[in-house]
């Protein structure tokens, strides 16, 4: 028997690193069947409509081993001055590719919080690059949701910052996705802070991760009007592709995120903005689950948080091109937080492969 062999005989694959456990964190937990998020112990549901991204930054962080309070946050952000030149890639270059490169000019400060400052007060002045916006250094300390909000060019109208604040808070960490375990493998080795932000990005770029919600928003259009869900879904699958916003890794019910930001579209709704994409959202969501459940009755596979993200942001007014980095703009703080408890750890990540290949 030859090596490579033996040690697949002894040695288990855990394709896609499926059900390992690779971490114990304060800062996320996802309850899969139940269908549940806790962000540092809070449900989703709750969490997120009422607390201010200062204070998530810093009852995040703090879960993570800084102690830290908003008011530290909002004062420490403020003061973290970025000195990148614009960012300069050409018309139509993606806007992920733009931030990731944006970010990648920073020199590391030597500290975490200090980087997390400097990635996170850098990251909106990339995107408004991206649109051909500067954005002046604001006369007073600003809240951050203000900051992303001049960043993405939504208006002030009745509900935008609510609606855009919900929206953050709700993405701001998800236990072990694939960019917070990029983030932390890189942590892992004492790198810096900005380049596991960096990797962060990378990953989250994917379309089977944060780069879903353009295209739902480009299925939502294609599809038009309700009548014509079905047809439409049922073509897609027939050509082999996957339908975006449907299906989860973890979650075996409807992600509990696609509830609250349904809930933040109604809120918006209610303030008088006009969202005829909602009704056309729930048709299609609803001949989705219906079809992918004839298909694959052993695996549920039902709406994930990129379904109404798309619809939410769209009716912010928010380019579908900024949508992935709009995600960015709140992830990027549970990127951090996981960099801080993977300090605390101190453990490379460091999987095993087996050798499959010819031996000569
Ligand atoms: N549409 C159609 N079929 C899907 C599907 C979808 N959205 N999601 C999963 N499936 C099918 C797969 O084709 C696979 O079928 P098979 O066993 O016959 O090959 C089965 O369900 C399991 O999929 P798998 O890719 O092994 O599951 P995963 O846990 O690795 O993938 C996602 C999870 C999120 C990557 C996957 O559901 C997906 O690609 N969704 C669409 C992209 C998306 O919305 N991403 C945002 C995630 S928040």
């Amino acid at each position: 028997m030859e090596r490579s062999q033996t040690e697949a005989t002894t040695k288990q694959l855990h394709a896609g690193l499926e059900g390992i456990v690779v971490a114990h964190t304060r800062i996320s937990d996802v309850r899969g069947d139940a269908g549940q998020l806790l962000i540092a112990g809070h449900p989703v549901e709750s969490f997120a409509p009422s607390v201010s991204l200062e204070q998530t930054v810093a009852i995040l962080w703090s879960a993570a081993g800084m102690t830290i309070s908003a008011q530290d946050v909002q004062r420490d952000l403020a003061r973290s001055k970025s000195n990148v030149a614009p960012v300069v890639m050409g018309a139509g270059v993606n806007a992920m590719e733009v931030l990731r490169a944006g970010l990648a000019q920073l020199s590391s400060c030597g500290d975490d919080i200090s980087d997390a400052y400097l990635a996170i007060a850098t990251a909106p002045k990339v995107i408004a690059a991206w649109r051909g916006v500067a954005l002046s250094e604001p006369a007073a300390p600003m809240a951050y949701v203000d900051l992303c909000m001049r960043a993405l060019g939504v208006s002030s109208a009745d509900g935008n910052r609510q609606a855009l604040s919900t929206y953050l808070v709700s993405v701001i960490d998800h236990g072990m996705n694939a960019s917070t375990f990029a983030s932390r493998v890189v942590a892992s080795t004492g790198s810096d802070l900005i380049s596991a932000v960096v990797s962060g990005i990378g990953a989250l770029k994917g379309p089977l991760h944060g780069g879903a919600p353009g295209p739902v928003l480009d299925m939502l259009d294609a599809i038009g009007e309700p009548a014509n869900a079905k047809p439409w879904l049922l073509a897609e699958l027939a050509s082999g592709r996957r339908i975006m916003g449907m299906g989860h890794r973890i979650y075996r019910v409807r992600d509990p995120r696609a509830a609250v930001l349904e809930q933040a579209i109604a809120v918006l709704m209610a303030s008088g903005r006009e969202t005829p994409r909602l009704a056309l959202a729930r048709a299609v969501e609803s001949a989705a689950t219906e079809i992918l459940r004839e298909r694959k009755p052993d695996r549920p596979l039902c709406a994930n948080v990129e379904f109404y993200t798309a619809v939410l942001l769209d009716a912010l007014g928010i380019d579908r091109q900024l949508f992935t980095a709009t995600f960015a703009l709140g992830r990027i703080i549970g990127w951090c937080a996981h960099v801080m408890e993977q300090r605390v750890v101190g453990k490379l990540i460091r999987p095993d492969s087996v050798y499959v290949g010819p031996m000569y």
